[in-house]
């Protein structure tokens, strides 16, 4: 392991047994880094957000869909834009462990909770947008609640064997569906029933690759225009949903509802009540 750490706006990297003899010791006290919390952990902050390019929106997508045939949903969303940027910007990106969203697969080794594409797209923009990530991250879940998926781009790219694999689960156009929420688990479950294909299909995978390069896409449309600064929110919540939050929504009022939190669309697991 190895510390960066920055004197006189130097970059300097120390070695984790030169950091715990005391070389760092003396070096983090002279930038003011405190002896007790940080250094008994022996972690210091790294830079953060990570240096941004504006990317190929199309060319993620197909990397996307092949990040998915190397390592599943979350791996495939995350490493098509890190990668991208590894080609791009170079070190850090070049070197990052991508391989660790892995787990993210079917909702987190099939829990079907967050849906993989969405996390591992997500987790890249929390790398990239620094503390822009909370409005590009709702907007990227909304679009991914609100949008007929796999989209009609992805389907022509495999209809056409223009993605980047040789050999295809599925070359045919496969039916869209609305998920109308983040879950794999509904997400699944909603385009299986609108298929008729079983969620152990080869079609059904094939959906999920398609789905995580438009995933990825999507991610870096907002990215893209977040450093032209001109990154907008335009999907707001159902007005059904918005309505339910006036009460049910985080906040200390436990009478007024808010014993509960979040922003899925309600209707799709509860009734409205007077
Ligand atoms: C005006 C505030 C308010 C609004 C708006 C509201 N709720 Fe409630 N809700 C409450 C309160 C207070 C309770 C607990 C008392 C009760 O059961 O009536 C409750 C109870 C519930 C419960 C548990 C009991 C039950 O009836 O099943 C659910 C689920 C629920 N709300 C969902 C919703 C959904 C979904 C919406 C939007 C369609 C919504 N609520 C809109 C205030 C509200
Ligand atoms: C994917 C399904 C799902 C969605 C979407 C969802 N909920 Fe729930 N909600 C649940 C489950 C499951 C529980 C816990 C079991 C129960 O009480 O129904 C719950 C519990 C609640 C409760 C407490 C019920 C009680 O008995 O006190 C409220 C209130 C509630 N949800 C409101 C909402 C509101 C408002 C939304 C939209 C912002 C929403 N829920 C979206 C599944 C969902």
């Amino acid at each position: 392991m190895s510390v960066k750490i920055e004197k006189d706006d130097q970059p300097r990297t120390i070695s984790r047994r030169e950091f715990l003899s005391g070389a760092g010791i003396v070096a983090a006290s002279a930038i003011g880094i405190s002896s007790t919390s940080k250094l008994t952990k022996g972690v210091v902050q790294q830079e953060w957000p990570w240096s941004y390019e504006k990317l190929d929106v199309e060319q993620v997508r197909k990397l996307g869909h092949l990040g998915y045939y190397e390592g599943a949903c979350s791996y495939g969303a995350f490493h098509a834009i890190v990668s991208a940027l590894g080609e791009k910007v170079g070190d850090p990106y070049a070197n990052f462990p991508t391989l660790m969203m892995k787990y993210g697969e079917g909702g987190v080794v099939g829990w079907g909770s967050l849906c993989g594409g969405l996390n591992g797209a997500c987790a890249a923009i929390g790398l990239i947008a620094g503390e822009d990530y909370k409005p590009l991250v709702n907007e990227l879940i909304a679009w991914y609640s609100a949008t007929p998926l796999p989209t009609a781009i992805s389907n022509d790219l495999a209809v056409n064997h223009e993605f980047l694999v040789s050999e295809y689960k599925s070359d045919q156009a496969l039916e869209q569906s609305v998920s109308e929420s983040s879950l794999c688990h509904v997400s699944v479950t909603n385009w299986c029933k609108a298929s008729g294909f079983a969620s152990g299909s080869a079609e059904r995978s094939e959906r999920c690759g398609r789905l995580t390069g438009d995933v990825a896409a999507y991610a870096v449309e907002l990215l893209n225009a977040n450093a032209d600064g001109a990154f907008e929110a335009v999907l707001p919540l159902s007005e059904d949903t918005q309505a339910c939050r006036t009460c049910h929504s985080k906040g200390k009022e436990f009478d007024l509802g808010q014993w509960t939190r979040g922003k899925e669309e309600c209707s799709a697991c509860h009734e409205p009540h007077d």
